[in-house]
């Protein structure tokens, strides 16, 4: 394809975009497809000849999309909101039609200083002091592995350039949540902790980690000759949006100079309303905090943001300095590469940048308490109506419900539970996550997609209120 191909199907594409989220809401929410409805439908091989890009768009219409389930869509209500502002989705665009990389500052300056400069923005409006230095990872997965890396070689004074953690004396412990994501639990695995050295810390009625609870399993641990390295708390759990309470862990950790890693990849969003900041209370004893600009803050994946308060710590660990990276300004400059695991880096500050001057501050507030006061409106009609449950606080935008018919429970109840939430997706009216809560099934409303109003989540209650009788 030449530029001037380029120019003409990269017209039809925009508005292949722009009218698929104009009528995103005709479209069944979720896919109504059967595995292998793809793979049967397209040739097994390559095509020894390039084919007309009408023929490509053609297919994307009539074999992707009755495949893909609609995160845009709003009556998207599953898992959390994964929004992509067009604002952002113009800047991804850009990002891959510029085709740079960001190895180091020289391979791509605007690159580098872009990223540095947009997270310090963003750092400013989530209300983080000027102690925090921001880098963009694909994922929170990735944030949270590399943060417990840097805790493992902090606690071993670099062991990495040594025998590394198997020359170490003690197991080195890590501390989380019984409702930290499974990333969390991922991670200290992948960064070699080992499944017996991390700690399921119990919580209280409201689903957060208790601090004396972790205080006691640190003491344990101390008694036992293990050596605890580090706490993960989570601000906005993945079942129930539980925050835990940063001021008191970071108290203990600070105690025990253990690494504090917070996981606010949902919840970190809300930190743009400061009427939400009383839930990140604390975040200043962390050493790295994680915040998914491409959740509900609307940045189109992939664009996790990783603070830390030490990259000199951060650099000393993930650099590598071969020579053919280096150059002359490298004492000037940041090397992003030495700020994660790849060396290559895509220009993903674009997209955060386009949406935080298209939308600006003040938008995109008032987007985030829409969905807040949308959220706490349908808590209250739950509340208010026999036979349901709300199972965890509404402190943020997801609500876990459970419709309870008289004479139902155990079992039958989880079976009846399941059932709906089946039918409910299967309809394609609304999408739902159906989880586990303390071992019984529940489901999760999680309010927040771009274009989801009022009017939505009145529809959705009067659906919800329909669908558990079958
Ligand atoms: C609290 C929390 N942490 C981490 C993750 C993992 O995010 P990612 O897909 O960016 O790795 C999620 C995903 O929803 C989450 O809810």
């Amino acid at each position: 394809m030449n530029p001037e191909d380029f120019r003409q199907y990269g017209h039809q594409l925009i508005d292949l975009i722009a009218d698929y989220r104009q009528s995103v809401a005709e479209r069944p929410v979720m896919a109504q497809v059967e595995p292998g409805y793809l793979k049967a439908a397209l040739p097994s091989e390559a095509p020894q000849q390039g084919e007309p890009f009408e023929a490509i768009l053609a297919d994307v219409d009539k074999l992707l999309m009755p495949g893909l389930s609609h995160w845009q869509h709003p009556n998207f209500y599953g898992y959390f909101p994964s929004n992509g502002t067009l604002s952002s989705v113009l800047g991804d665009f850009l990002s891959t039609g510029l085709g740079v990389l960001g190895l180091s500052w020289q391979s791509s300056p605007a690159l580098s200083e872009l990223e540095e400069t947009t997270l310090d923005w963003l750092r400013q409006l989530l209300g983080l002091s000027a102690q925090w230095s921001g880098v963009i990872q694909d994922t929170a997965s990735t944030s949270t592995l590399v943060a417990l890396i840097c805790a493992r070689e902090r606690a071993t004074d670099y062991a990495l350039v040594r025998g590394g953690l198997q020359a170490q004396a003690k197991p080195l412990v890590v501390y989380v949540s019984a409702h930290a994501h499974s990333s969390v639990d991922k991670a200290a695995l992948l960064a070699g902790f080992g499944r017996e050295n991390i700690r399921l810390i119990p919580t209280d009625e409201r689903f957060a980690m208790r601090p004396e609870a972790l205080q006691a399993a640190i003491e344990q641990d101390l008694a036992a000759g293990n050596q605890p390295c580090a706490v993960v708390a989570t601000t906005g759990t993945t079942a129930t949006t539980a925050l835990d309470p940063l001021a008191a862990i970071g108290a203990i950790t600070q105690a025990h100079k253990l690494w504090l890693h917070v996981d606010s990849a949902m919840a970190g969003s809300a930190m743009i309303l400061p009427e939400c900041r009383w839930m990140w209370d604390g975040i200043e004893l962390a050493d790295s905090v994680v915040v998914n600009a491409h959740k509900w803050l609307g940045v189109a994946f992939d664009c996790s943001i990783y603070y830390v308060r030490d990259p000199q710590h951060l650099i000393r660990v993930m650099s590598t300095n071969p020579s053919y990276l280096q150059s002359a300004v490298d004492g000037e400059v940041k090397n992003l590469r030495d700020w994660g695991i790849p060396l290559g880096r895509r220009f993903r500050a674009l997209k955060l940048w386009f949406m935080l001057r298209s939308e600006g501050l003040e938008a995109l507030q008032q987007r985030l308490r829409r969905d807040l006061d949308n959220a706490r409106w349908l808590a209250e009609q739950i509340e208010a109506a026999p036979q349901w449950q709300l199972l965890a606080p509404v402190q943020l935008q997801t609500l876990c419900i459970r419709h309870c018919p008289p004479g139902l429970e155990g079992e039958a109840l989880d079976a009846h539970t399941r059932a709906w939430a089946d039918r409910l997706n299967g309809s394609g009216d609304a999408y739902v996550t159906p989880a586990t809560l303390e071992g019984r099934w529940m489901v999760r409303v999680s309010v927040g997609a771009l274009p989801t109003e009022r009017a939505h989540v009145e529809q959705l209650w009067a659906r919800l209120q329909t669908i558990v009788n079958g």
